[in-house]
């Protein structure tokens, strides 16, 4: 079997007939033996539609689930039951023009691990969507893509029609909350190459969208579980939350000085509870930030992690103070200046904390390893 069609369903009677029918005369001048799987949840008659279209097609399955629900354990379970060597997955109610597949196929066939049809790339558009769907739609993209680094460079992550080879999800623990399989598969799949096909999303002709304010409370708690299950991002987040502790120590210690221990400079309080926050985040980031793993193993190089990260806050308390400087010189708020500063110091210490104080030569190459190749049409 060269390809597996995986459908979920919920209440979409009207429309099943309809896309196995578009299906078949997309594919009807493309030698291909493939299969279409739906998986359904539905609560009204579309079992028997699906039973009907099984009964009189020998490439139409189907699942029932009796009391489960959600869009991406129905995929899940589509590619658990299907056998294609690749894999496409889409809509039932044909708002993904089933005309694109040979053009996936073709994709699938040049060795491109994962094939997105994308309705962000020139030539495509969002237009089946009305225009509060659009912003919703923009808003949860931006917030995917802005927390999972992965996501930043596919331009529709958030879609719902995509191809893949099944060696992308072997072994790959899929364990989806709500509708957003892509994104789940996109962190937890194994590949190198997305492709993205341009596709105007249509309007849906019968039935209504099952989106609801559940799920969009669901995608975020889905992208909380990604964070935590993505070593790359996890690790930027606990890093930001190692600095704001520093920031609160610092604030202790600075009070200790000033009406405990009576120091009169202001200035040597200061400079003291800086370097008790810095040692403060050095331990803190070496424990459990980057972790035993990244200690390094030579005794000199490990005595010089302290002093680099010392040295790499040295430049980032730098940066700040440049940004502000400069803002202040520009006439625009200072305040807002060293918002800005701190965020830029704060990407930087961590991709150079990342790469000079824990980082390792096996880290760089995998980081080679893991870079991702998207191109489009
Ligand atoms: N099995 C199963 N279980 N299928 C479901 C469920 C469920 O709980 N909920 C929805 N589906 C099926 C629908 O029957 C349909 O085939 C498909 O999933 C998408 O649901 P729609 O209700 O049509 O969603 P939409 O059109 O608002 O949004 C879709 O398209 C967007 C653009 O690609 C989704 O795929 C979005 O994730 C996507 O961003
Ligand atoms: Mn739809």
């Amino acid at each position: 079997m060269e390809l597996s069609i995986v459908i979920p369903t919920f209440n979409e009677k009207e429309n099943v007939r309809a896309i196995v029918r578009r299906i078949e005369q997309a594919l009807a001048s493309v030698p291909c033996e493939y299969e279409i799987w739906f998986i359904d949840d539905s609560r009204d008659d579309t079992p028997d539609a699906l039973a009907a279209l099984a009964a009189d097609n020998a490439r139409v399955h189907f699942v029932h689930r009796e009391h489960e629900r959600g869009l991406g354990t129905a995929v899940v379970e589509g590619f658990r039951r299907s056998r294609g060597r690749f894999i496409v997955v889409m809509d039932a109610d044909l708002q993904h023009p089933p005309e694109l597949l040979p053009t996936i196929l073709q994709r699938l066939r040049d060795g491109i691990d994962v094939v997105i049809p994308s309705r962000f790339v020139p030539g495509g558009s969002d237009g089946g969507l009305n225009a509060f769907r659009k912003l919703v739609s923009w808003t949860a993209r931006k917030i995917g893509q802005l927390a999972i680094r992965r996501l930043r460079s596919i331009s529709d992550c958030t879609g719902g029609y995509f191809g893949l080879h099944r060696e992308v999800i072997r072994d790959a623990r899929l364990n989806p909350i709500g509708w957003k399989i892509l994104m789940e598969v996109l962190v937890h799949g194994h590949y190198e190459t997305v492709h993205e096909i341009p596709y105007a999303f249509q309007a849906r002709d019968a039935g209504e969208s099952k989106m609801s304010l559940r799920e969009q409370w669901n995608y975020l708690k889905h992208i909380g579980r990604l964070l935590w299950s993505s070593p790359e991002d996890r690790r930027f987040y606990v890093f930001c939350m190692v600095g704001a502790l520093g920031v609160v120590v610092n604030l202790v210690m600075m009070s200790i000085c000033l009406y405990l221990l009576h120091i009169r400079t202001v200035a040597w309080a200061s400079i003291l509870s800086s370097c008790v926050a810095m040692i403060h985040n050095f331990l803190w980031n070496d424990r459990v930030t980057w972790g035993k793993q990244h200690a390094h193993p030579v005794k000199w190089r490990r005595a010089l992690q302290m002093p680099t990260f010392i040295l790499v806050s040295s430049v980032g308390i730098a940066i700040t103070a440049l940004v502000a400087h400069v803002f202040h010189l520009l006439h625009w708020h200072a305040l807002v200046g060293q918002c800005l500063g701190i965020i830029i110091a704060t990407a930087w210490s961590f991709t150079a904390n990342n790469r000079f104080t824990w980082g390792t030569q096996s880290d760089n190459r995998e980081q080679v390893k893991r870079t991702i190749r998207v191109t489009h049409e």
